[in-house]
């Protein structure tokens, strides 16, 4: 079993174009740990590195930016995955249909993770954590505060920006919507929202922020680490921050919906042992340091500082409902997105 897992994870590596990895040693042994990730390598590898640092466990990484569910799934009892990491509680859910996880029983989580943040069956555990807010012009929009119920008012007739109702950050937000006021109010909602958009829904959040720099629109809905990216690090976007600013939306009745990253447990584990290690050394001070900074997304772990370019947003009211809750909507808020033909 060893061996084809060896050559499972071979042709992964192959077949991701990681031929440095190709030359790792014998896997599924102790002392390493294989880490399939959507996150992008540049962001992730210095978690691993200090994880490899500080425990002597080696980090095997498969990086890629769709499939890996299904590719845990085919390569079955076989698989030498350990441990998933992914965003949004719509992907994690996935895994979890997936049947490709399985339960993590940790104090340590359990302790560090709020119940809202993890499954209530621990098949999966949120890390960080990023809110989907409004970006607005700074020239022509004044207030700054807003709620999400608000974007549904006619005063934003033609002034709104969004990628597709589809998309899986919309699917949650949507679905919280859902959860917060009702099916029958959040059509409602939804077809105001659609009725003040300013153009099809498109691109991406960080051309939200490119579309309200350009005056295509007054305001948009994206997640929070974009901006700071643009801001920050990504020189030729600066531009599309520069004329943007950031407002933290709370429902009426409660806060600012947020949404995970995290991590599942993978069902056929080889080094099991060694994924719970990594998977609680990720809630540690340390890491949790490092996800804020390098990843731009708030700490799951209460008491870490927020990074500077985040915390000028303001004070993070995330909304008390579980995402367990919002995952449960999914499918409803994405059959909603059809029935009021948002993306058309
Ligand atoms: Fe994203």
């Amino acid at each position: 079993m060893i061996v084809s897992r060896r050559r499972v994870f071979a042709r992964l590596l192959c077949a991701t174009g990681l031929v440095a990895l190709a030359a790792a040693p014998a896997l599924a042994q102790s002392g390493e740990v294989n880490v399939y990730t959507y996150r992008e390598t540049k962001l992730i590898q210095p978690l691993f590195d200090a994880f490899t640092k500080d425990t002597g466990v080696k980090v095997n990484v498969i990086s890629a930016s769709s499939g890996l569910e299904q590719r845990i799934k085919t390569e079955g009892a076989n698989s030498p995955a350990d441990v998933l990491l992914t965003v949004d509680i719509g992907r994690l859910e996935d895994a979890v249909r997936a049947d490709i996880t399985q339960p993590i029983k940790s104090e340590i989580l359990d302790k560090v993770v709020l119940p809202q943040y993890r499954d209530p069956e621990g098949q999966w555990y949120g890390i960080s954590m990023r809110a989907r807010v409004v970006y607005a012009s700074k020239e022509r929009v004044k207030q700054d505060t807003i709620t999400y119920e608000e974007l549904a008012d006619p005063k934003w007739k033609g002034k709104i920006c969004i990628r597709s109702g589809q998309h899986i950050y919309n699917n949650a937000l949507f679905g919280a919507v859902i959860a917060k006021l009702g099916e029958a109010k959040a059509e409602e909602w939804l077809r105001g929202l659609k009725a003040n958009l300013a153009q099809k829904p498109s691109g991406g959040d960080r051309e939200t922020a490119r579309d309200i720099a350009a005056g295509k629109c007054d305001i948009g809905i994206a997640n929070t680490y974009y901006w700071a990216l643009m801001n920050d690090v990504e020189t030729d976007r600066k531009p599309w921050a520069n004329a943007t600013k950031v407002l933290l939306p709370t429902f009426k009745d409660g806060g600012t919906h947020v949404n995970l990253s995290g991590v599942v447990l993978a069902k056929h584990a080889p080094n099991k042992a060694n994924g719970m290690k990594l998977i609680e050394w990720l809630v540690s001070e340390k890491a949790q340091h490092m996800y804020a900074d390098i990843n731009y997304e708030y700490p799951v772990r209460a008491g870490i500082e927020i990074n500077k370019t985040i915390a000028g947003y303001g004070t993070l009211k995330p909304d008390p409902l579980p995402l367990a809750k919002i995952a449960d909507n999914k499918k409803a808020a994405a059959n909603l997105v059809d029935k009021v033909g948002f993306d058309n």
